[in-house]
């Protein structure tokens, strides 16, 4: 995704300054080449060589060190993205000043690579009017913010923001900065559904199916990564939800419907990735059923389907992708369910096959199109929702 992009990592003196380490370890394990710039006061804290190892390559820290009398023109320019964390109020400070002062300072006066703030300091700096005014200018000059949040402090509890976020979020962020401007999904809006849906029965017993989530968390997580403004609609699940992702959350297939339909006549790309329950009870108890030693029955009726439900209001030129579960007949009935719901794609895992559909964090899919199949490995989720979400923007 980011193999042999060029990321300048600013580190200026702040005691978030330990998360900073796991950000340029997780960008260079993604296959970043990842250069350190650190401000003498951020040696302070955590000395070079530990970036060093980190990234593989070598530290810079000041404007005077031998045979680097230019590299703050150099690594300015060779940058794709310039990230600073944590981004202290005095370095902010400087750079809405323009004040070139020492080498990280000069390079973000001579760089043309978009800029990523993660800013990091007391929670009334933040607030003081010196620094919002600095924020303001600096945004107006393109830069990016991520953070700060609210949260402990090194002086204690706060209430307010200050603290620099966490490293997956700044991660998350720096890779959407890199990969947005060569996404044909940069700026357009994705509605992802994702996980089980829950009809009940009684006050303590429903009825739902094993969908972990998994599958659609990784497409939303890989939509907002390529630059689109991501809605994840989901049914309960336990997982994470992606950075920079709004998400809705829906307990029932009815409650999925609506949910979906309120936001598809704005959507570029809708995914339905959800497994929504096809059957609920025809009531509901008002009081947990008592148990008895017989055979209970529960007589079912069927519920929404959301695909068809929901068809009139997608918007002209939408790309709608749906998935298929299937036990036996895996092409056949997958290639149904795209005429009868009017897909442009549908996946098609197969429920018995071992690392595959259910539960499982990879999964084999076949991309079934209206003139073609794409048969692939077994792979992870995050990589079956990257080729995924290539052949839409191909669609696009
Ligand atoms: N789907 C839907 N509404 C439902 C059930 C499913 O919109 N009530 C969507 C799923 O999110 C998926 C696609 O339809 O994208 C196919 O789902 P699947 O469960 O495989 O098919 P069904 O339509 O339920 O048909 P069957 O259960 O007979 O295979």
């Amino acid at each position: 995704m980011i193999a042999d992009r060029r990321v300048l990592v600013g580190v200026s003196g702040g005691i978030g300054i330990y998360k900073t380490c796991n950000v340029v370890r997780q960008l260079t394990e993604a296959g970043a080449a990842v250069d350190t710039v650190m401000t003498a006061s951020a040696a302070e804290f955590v000395r070079p060589v530990t970036f060093e190892a980190l990234s593989k390559r070598p530290v810079l820290t000041s404007l005077w060190e031998r045979d680097q009398a230019l590299s703050h023109i150099h690594l300015g320019q060779s940058s794709e993205l310039i990230l600073l964390a944590p981004a202290t109020a005095n370095l902010l400070a400087k750079a809405a000043c323009g004040i070139a002062d020492d080498l990280l300072t000069a390079i973000l006066l001579a760089a043309k690579a978009p800029v990523l703030a993660a800013p990091a300091m007391n929670d009334r700096m933040w607030a003081n009017p010196a620094t919002r005014h600095n924020v303001s200018k600096l945004s107006e000059r393109g830069w990016k913010f991520v953070g700060p949040a609210v949260g402990d402090l090194a002086e204690g509890p706060s209430s307010s923001p200050g603290r620099m976020v966490e490293p997956d979020e700044i991660v998350a962020n720096a890779v959407r900065l890199l990969r947005a401007p060569s996404s044909g999904l940069n700026g357009k809006r994705v509605l992802v559904t994702a996980g089980p849906t829950r009809e009940k029965i009684d006050p303590v017993r429903v009825i739902t199916n094993p969908s972990s989530g998994l599958m659609g968390y990784a497409i939303a997580a890989a939509a907002f990564s390529r630059g689109a403004d991501v809605r994840l609609v989901t049914g309960p699940s336990q997982l994470p939800v992606p950075h920079g992702v709004e998400v809705v959350r829906v307990e029932t297939t009815e409650e999925l419907r609506d949910a979906v339909g309120d936001d598809l006549d704005r959507s570029d790309v809708l995914v339905m990735a959800a497994a929504p329950a096809d059957y609920r009870p025809r009531s509901e108890g008002d009081q947990k059923l008592p148990k008895t030693d017989g055979a209970v029955t529960v007589e079912l009726e069927p519920t929404v389907d959301v695909l068809s439900a929901t068809a009139d209001k997608r918007r002209d030129g939408a790309i709608i992708v749906g998935f298929a579960l299937e036990s036996e007949d895996g092409f056949a009935h997958a290639r149904q369910k795209l005429k009868r719901k009017k897909l442009d794609l549908v996946v098609l895992n197969m429920a018995r096959e071992p690392g595959s559909g259910f539960e499982t964090t990879s999964n084999r899919v076949s991309i079934i199109g209206k003139d073609d199949v794409r048969e692939l490995q077994k792979m992870t989720k995050l990589e079956v929702a990257e080729l995924l979400l290539d052949q839409v923007e191909v669609l696009l």
